[in-house]
């Protein structure tokens, strides 16, 4: 784990920036949303969105939405390839999941590349299981995985990651 690593709540009117500057460094442009969308995301999914910092540089993000009835949604994460694999990710993940509990989701999903192999472990460490493909789901054809995290997964998600108790339903 990072010394230093403070994750913090999307602030819409400061920070779409620095958003926009991690996506253009995370993803190749081919992978990277449009201004406007993540201008839409920023404004939208506020609550549930975290820009990981360690020191004042910031090394990663996600942002996450509730969409209809008590569905959390992973729309994109990503951490710059300097910082990977010290346990940044996983903690946004946790973050935002858990911020999406709080605001009463009872299940999880997100679309992964199915070649994106670190994404999908890291997905499934998590509790996430491979409900469907969706067939040349990105724009140069690649397939991808809709994934889910559900029922008894989900609760133990919670037990490992979150400090708050669900609310009974
Ligand atoms: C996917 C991504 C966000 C993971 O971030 P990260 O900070 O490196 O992840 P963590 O350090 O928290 O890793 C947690 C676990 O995920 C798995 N994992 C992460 N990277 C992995 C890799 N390259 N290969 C295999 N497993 C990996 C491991 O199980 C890891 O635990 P471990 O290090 O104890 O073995 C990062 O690789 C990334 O930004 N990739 C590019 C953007 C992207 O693909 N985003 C997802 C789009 S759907």
């Amino acid at each position: 784990m990072v010394n230093e690593l403070e994750l913090r709540m999307c602030d819409p009117q400061n920070d779409m920036e620095t958003i926009l500057n991690l996506e253009r460094s995370i993803f190749r442009p081919s992978e990277q949303y449009t201004l406007g969308f993540i201008n839409w995301l920023c404004n939208h999914c506020t609550r549930y969105s975290y820009i990981a910092y360690v020191g004042k540089v910031p090394v990663g993000y996600i942002i996450s939405c509730i969409e209809g009835f008590r569905r959390g949604h992973v729309v994109s994460v990503g951490v710059i390839r300097e910082y990977r694999r010290r346990g940044i990710g996983n903690a946004l993940m946790c973050k935002s999941i858990c911020s999406m509990v709080e605001g009463g989701i009872d299940h999880v999903i997100l679309e992964v590349r199915v070649s994106n192999t670190p994404a999908i472990t890291l997905y499934r460490k998590l509790g996430f299981e491979v409900r469907d493909i969706l067939r040349s789901y990105y724009n140069d054809g690649e397939d991808a995985y809709l994934m889910i995290l559900e029922n008894r997964k989900f609760e133990e998600f919670i037990q490992n990651c979150c400090s708050i108790t669900k609310q009974p339903s």
